[in-house]
């Protein structure tokens, strides 16, 4: 079990103590799965695991006997493993039966259904409105009046569902950057005696939305750091391109906002000669609605931060991202909103995501590190998927 969620030997014999709080929360997990309980109850249990560990996760709950019931914001592992769905809006309950896909579709239907009853009730309303308005003061309808009246106060309103709207965050073009953005020659890294890349070398060019795959422990953001220049090949080198502007995101971004502002402050000072509406519509783009742009940095939990951390690189955006799993602990509704803007970047990209939505929906190319040679695979994730026949690398099967 241990193995399946992520753990070398050395970590399976080594001191719980020393561990970070993601791999306790690991340690945790198995605990519970090893119980066997009747029901589980899991609240975002893939948000501190990595793609291995969630596909090592699926295959053994699919197969649990027992009841589960989970909050979740990993669109795959809800569609592999649920069979219902409670939605909560506004202070009710509506059950479907059904993976999230189904879900998603069936509540778009009874939307549409629900809007065209109640633009029907609304006219209906107006209509008997009208009516009691115009007889009112008529002493020969005053009956009917009245009976119309009580029948109208009986009606049952119907009310839509108060679910907060995606807005569309349009990204402004970013500045055109030379064909060549990136040009990793002969590269060798190692820390201590281990030897993380002897060697690599790959060009990457304009446009190409590169994923990052790799077992914990791989050289994933060792990768990103040199490329990003955070840190330095042993030999070999990495040369960027002209007119290029990087944009570096990983999660040590989240300390350098400033605790005792608020998110709209924050967005203020980054962007001071902007509109404070279109500031505004950026938040609501990363669904902080409302007062939610009054809250202090301080108070926001992990998700919010990313969040804002990603508006405020994507506000203006460079024309080369380098994304250190941006969407670690964002929900469904930002990473969706986040994929359909990526999809339409002009710019280039190289990230890491746990997130199978988030691969399929962005990578067109795909580099695996196997502990060997790193495979450099020229096609997208879902090709990639096919040809390989596995989502990613290191399965402990
Ligand atoms: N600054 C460092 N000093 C020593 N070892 C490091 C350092 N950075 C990374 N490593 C080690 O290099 C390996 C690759 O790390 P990393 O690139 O962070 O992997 P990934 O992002 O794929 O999980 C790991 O074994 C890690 O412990
Ligand atoms: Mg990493």
């Amino acid at each position: 079990m241990l193995h399946g969620l992520g753990f070398d030997d050395g970590q399976i014999d080594g001191d719980c103590g020393a561990l970070s709080g993601g791999w306790k929360m690991r340690v945790a997990l198995a605990r519970v799965l090893l119980g066997r309980p009747a029901v589980l109850l899991m609240d975002e249990p893939t948000n501190h695991l990595d793609i291995e560990s969630i596909i090592w996760l699926e295959q053994f709950l699919k197969s649990y006997q027992g009841a589960i019931l989970m909050t979740s914001h990993d669109r795959d592992f809800m569609n592999r493993i649920v069979a219902r769905i409670a939605e909560i809006d506004a202070g009710e309950i509506v059950a479907y039966t059904g993976d999230y896909d189904f879900y998603e579709r069936e509540r778009a239907i009874r939307e549409t259904n629900l809007q065209a009853a109640f633009a029907r009730q609304q006219a209906m309303l107006a209509k008997e409105q009208r009516f009691i308005d115009r007889f009112r003061t008529h002493a020969a309808k005053a009956a009917q009046v009245q009976s119309r009246i009580k029948a109208l106060d009986k009606i049952e309103r119907i009310e839509l569902p108060k679910r907060r709207q995606v807005v569309k965050f349009e990204f402004r073009p970013p500045p055109r950057s030379g064909d060549q953005v990136a040009v990793i020659e002969d590269v060798h890294k190692k820390f201590g005696p281990r030897a993380i890349y002897e060697g690599f070398s790959l060009t990457i060019r304009r446009g190409e939305r590169w994923a990052v795959m790799g077992r914990n422990g791989a050289g994933k953001t060792t990768l990103l750091r040199m490329i990003a220049g955070a840190a330095e090949p042993d030999s070999g080198g990495i040369r960027l391109g002209a007119s290029l502007k990087l944009g570096y995101f990983a999660q040590q971004a989240l300390d350098l906002l400033d605790p005792e502002l608020s998110v709209i402050d924050q967005l203020q000072r980054d962007f001071p000669h902007d509109s404070l509406g279109s500031l505004r519509t950026l938040a609501g783009a990363f669904q902080f609605s409302g007062g939610d742009v009054d809250k202090r940095i301080r108070y926001l939990s992990g998700g919010e931060k990313s969040r804002l951390a990603m508006a405020r690189m994507l506000y203006d955006p460079p024309n080369f991202l380098v994304l250190d799993e941006p969407t670690n602990h964002l929900d469904l509704a930002t990473k969706e909103m986040l994929v359909d803007a990526l999809k339409d970047f002009e710019g280039t990209m190289v990230f890491v995501s746990h997130d199978r939505t988030f691969l399929r929906g962005l990578a067109s190319r795909v580099i695996e590190l196997n502990g060997r040679d790193p495979l450099v695979y020229p096609g997208s994730y879902v090709e990639y998927v096919e040809k390989m026949g596995r989502e990613a690398p290191g399965i402990w099967r």
